[in-house]
């Protein structure tokens, strides 16, 4: 049995795991049909120290020695960031290679474009790895939900934000203490502005939805927020409201329209999706035969990532063995309209500081009012008697995003109240 030769683009926290994996030759063999040889290793730094070191004379810093070497028949790309990432699958394609990445930020921007290159030359590109570390998200979508019509996905997707969030909530640990260990832990980007920002859920959202919805959805056309200016009082404050706050990704299909958005969200503690801890990621699905589905698991870290790389190796590779490739395109045809983010309809949660004094509640509620928004809660928190301020949070029912905005705007013009410190969406529904 001829050995399919592996090039490998990275050896950091996923690349040593995938290394150390293909390492257990009997193993990957028993369930390829062949040996999977790690023929070179693509690194920076030749002398780092390594979680899994392969022999040192399978490293090189000369990207052309792994995409130019005829007898590497797949090149696994884990070396992230979009250049020369990019350019290096895309290279890899052009020489008739099959490719595994876990590119997120490159499969984003430019996954349908390798895709459609990749189909005319007659290889694979697999990605399982690039959403959801281990949880096998894109083959669900590709294969196992082929015979549904999606109309939602709600997703707790990047593990760092959520470590972060939990730690802050739960711990009472600071941001920036929390994110070092979320580093520490492997879980983030190499830089983690990508997590923090929600830029990384972005990606994730962007490729599930695209595959979901049969489009090519840009991740310049998703609605971003990011966890940076959450406040540790809303933690505790939303809980006493029966919520936990959640970066979500959130993307519906509405007739012909579809709407695509990642912000701290306020999720019902009896939802599903307010039960995911720490890195943990969970992706709930609404298909029209199927109903929900919820995928959960590991979404970062260096094994759980491992685990879906190196099975899309040896599906690959199994392929390969059959002469099969391309056997489920992905079809990105479809062109519905997006939703604007000022027309979708959401809850909402607002803490207002306020004076104290009789009627205020009156102006507030009249605002709120005025505008069609319907309140679902509204709570009286804490007194700053020195001040003569009271703190308000309000829930509301599902409105306009553009009439809760206009709210916030009047509300914080209103001389009774001081200051407007947090405006978060929640979803009504738990599920
Ligand atoms: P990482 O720890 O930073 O490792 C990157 C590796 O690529 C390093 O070995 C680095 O070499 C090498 N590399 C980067 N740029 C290079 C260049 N220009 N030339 C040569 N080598 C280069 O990253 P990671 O956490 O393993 O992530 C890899 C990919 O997997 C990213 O796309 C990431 O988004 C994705 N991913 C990561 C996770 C996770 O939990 N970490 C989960 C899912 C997906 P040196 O070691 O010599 O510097
Ligand atoms: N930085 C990413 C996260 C890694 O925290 O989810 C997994 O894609």
């Amino acid at each position: 049995m001829t050995a399919v030769r592996v090039g490998l683009l990275g050896l950091g926290t996923v690349g040593s795991q995938v290394a150390e994996r293909l390492s257990r030759e009997a193993f990957v063999t028993e369930r390829a049909g062949v040996p999977v040889e790690l023929a070179r290793v693509l690194v920076r730094d030749l002398n780092k120290p390594r979680a899994y070191a392969p022999p040192r004379e399978l490293l090189t810093t000369a990207p052309e020695e792994i995409l130019d070497d005829p007898s590497i028949a797949v090149i696994v790309e884990v070396m992230g960031g979009m250049e020369p990432a990019r350019s290096h699958i895309e290279h890899a394609i052009e020489s008739g290679k099959a490719v595994v990445t876990a590119n997120k930020e490159v499969m984003a921007h430019h996954g349908p474009t390798l895709l459609e290159l990749a189909k005319a030359r007659g290889v694979d590109v697999y990605f399982e790895a690039a959403v959801g570390g281990g949880i096998p998200l894109i083959s669900t979508f590709k294969i196992d939900l082929l015979a549904n019509e999606i109309s939602r996905i709600e997703a707790v997707i990047n593990g760092t934000t959520n470590f972060i969030i939990d730690r802050m909530a739960r711990d009472g640990v600071g941001f920036d203490a929390a994110l070092a260990e979320a580093q520490a832990l492997g879980y983030a980007e190499a830089d983690a502005t990508y997590d923090v920002e929600g830029f990384d859920a972005v990606f994730k959202l962007c490729i599930m939805s695209s595959i979901a919805f049969r489009t090519r959805i840009h991740p310049a056309e998703v609605y971003r927020e990011g966890i940076r200016d959450l406040d540790p009082v809303d933690f505790a404050y939303a809980a006493e409201l029966g919520y936990a706050i959640k970066l979500l990704a959130q993307a519906r299909a509405d007739g012909d329209e579809v709407e695509v958005r990642v912000h701290p969200t306020c999720v019902p503690t009896s939802h599903l999706l307010a039960a995911v801890h720490g890195a943990y990621n969970a992706v709930l699905i609404e298909g029209d035969l199927v109903g929900p589905v919820l995928l959960y698991g590991q979404g970062a870290g260096g094994r759980p990532t491992a685990s879906a790389v190196v099975g899309d190796i040896i599906d690959l590779v199994f392929s390969m063995r059959k002469g099969i490739s391309n056997r489920i395109a992905v079809d990105f045809s479809r062109a519905p309209r997006r939703r604007p983010m000022d027309q979708v309809r959401t809850a909402a949660y607002l803490r207002l500081h306020v004076a104290d004094r009789a009627g205020v509640l009156a102006e507030v509620t009249r605002v709120l009012g005025e505008l069609g928004i319907s309140i679902s809660s509204i709570v009286q928190k804490a007194l700053i008697v020195e001040h003569a301020a009271a703190e308000l949070v309000i829930l509301t029912h599902p409105a306009r995003e553009c009439d809760l905005l206009a709210a916030r705007e009047r509300l914080a013009s209103l001389s009774s109240v001081y200051a407007v410190p947090a405006f978060l969406r929640a979803l009504s529904e738990a599920r």
